[in-house]
This record gives structure tokens, sequence and C-alpha cells, in this order.
């Protein structure tokens, strides 16, 4: 496949950095979505129907086919280096599917982490949702005892907004970061 026209049947734009190939999600990348999900450290804080595979693939499917307000969706995450090799995905979508926040996120594959893949990828993210979408702010939501995430969130610009208290315990940490005040 030719780089250039990776993702391009996604409506997204791509968000290519030095380092990396951001591209808009498609069903191409589902196998190894799945792949990184069934990791168990990998979705340890995150809520999802990772134990279920039919529901799993359901619910990914879904996540990659739905329509989503212009300019929002998942972008998946290759090396310039290695592009046959998926890293991960970054996300802009409507928070809870609906808004009117919108929430950034970030998963990548177990041996892609520690190198400042996710911060760099969410850095192009970030920069889509003010510069090009002119959006007010972004919003994460995170387990608090996320670190690594929380970590992203911080490098990002982001501001620890409330700890929430969670049903069954923990909490979410809400970070959120406004236009030109990163
Ligand atoms: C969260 C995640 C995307 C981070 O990816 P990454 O490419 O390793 O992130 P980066 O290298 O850009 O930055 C990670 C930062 O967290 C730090 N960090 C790593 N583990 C940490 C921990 N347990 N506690 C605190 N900080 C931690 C790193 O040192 C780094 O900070 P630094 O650059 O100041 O040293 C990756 O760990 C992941 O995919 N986790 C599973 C999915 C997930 O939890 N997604 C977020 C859901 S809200």
């Amino acid at each position: 496949m030719r780089l250039d026209s990776i993702g391009e049947d996604s409506g997204l734009p791509a968000l290519d950095t030095p380092r990396l190939l951001i591209r808009g999600r498609t069903l191409a990348e589902l196998e190894s979505c799945l792949a990184m999900d069934r990791d168990p450290e990998v979705t340890r804080f995150i809520k999802g129907p990772w134990a279920d595979p039919v529901a799993h693939r359901r619910f990914v499917e879904f996540r990659i086919e739905r329509a989503y307000p212009p300019g929002l969706g998942y972008w998946s995450i290759w090396e310039r280096s290695a592009p046959d090799a998926f890293v991960g995905w970054v996300m802009l979508i409507p928070d809870h599917g609906v808004g009117p926040e919108v929430e950034i996120g970030w998963r990548l594959v177990r041996t892609a982490w520690g190198r400042g893949i996710a911060s760099e990828a969410a850095g192009a993210i970030v920069k889509h949702a003010f510069g090009t979408l002119r959006l007010a702010r972004v919003i994460a939501d995170i387990d608090a005892r996320n670190g690594a995430s929380r970590r992203v969130a911080e490098k990002i610009g982001m501001r620890l907004v409330s700890l929430v208290d969670e049903e069954g315990g923990g909490s979410c940490a809400r970070y959120r970061l406004e236009r030109g005040k990163g």
C-alpha cells in the first residue's frame, strides 16, 4: 500500500508528524485494534467489553464505522520507520458519544510505550482541534491510577480540573485544555 493512501477512506485529514503517520482509522486496522485490546495491561484502567470476543468486535467495529461530527473520530498511528506495524490510536470524539464536550484519548500497543509516541500523536490532535476545528476546549477522563496517561495529558498542557469518585471504587481524573492556554 502507498503510504500517502493509508486512511484516505476515513474522511479525516492526515495528521502526520516527523516521526509518525497519523491517519483516520479504518476497518483495515480492526484486527490490530482487537489484538491491542486483548493485552490486559493495555486495558487495565479502561472499562469495556474486553472479555467477550463477540461484544468486543462489535464495539470496535461500531466505533470505526459510526459517523462523527466533521473532523472528529479516531486516527491510527504508525512509525514512519516501520509503516507495517500498527502502534495504536488517538481520538477526538464527542464526550460519551454525544458531547457537548469533546474528548481526547490515546491507546498504544505495549511494545510502543515509553518513547513519547502518545504525547507526539496527542499533540498533533490538539493542533487539529484548536487550529483547524477551532474548538474552544478539549477534555480527557482518566482513571486516577493511570499514571502514564495522566502524564501524557500533562505533557500536552492539560490541567486537572476534578477528581470524581466512581461507583464501585476508584476515581476519575478530568483534565481540560482550552484553546490558547496550552
Ligand atoms: C498511556 C499511554 C498511551 C502512554 O503512551 P506512551 O507513548 O508511553 O506515552 P509517552 O511516552 O508520550 O509519555 C508517558 C509519560 O508517562 C510517564 N509514565 C510512564 N508510566 C508512568 C506511571 N506509572 N506513573 C507516572 N508516569 C508514568 C513516562 O515517564 C512519560 O513521561 P516523561 O516523558 O515525562 O518521562 C500507554 O501507556 C497506553 O497505551 N496505555 C494503555 C491504554 C491507556 O491506558 N490509555 C489511556 C486511557 S485514559
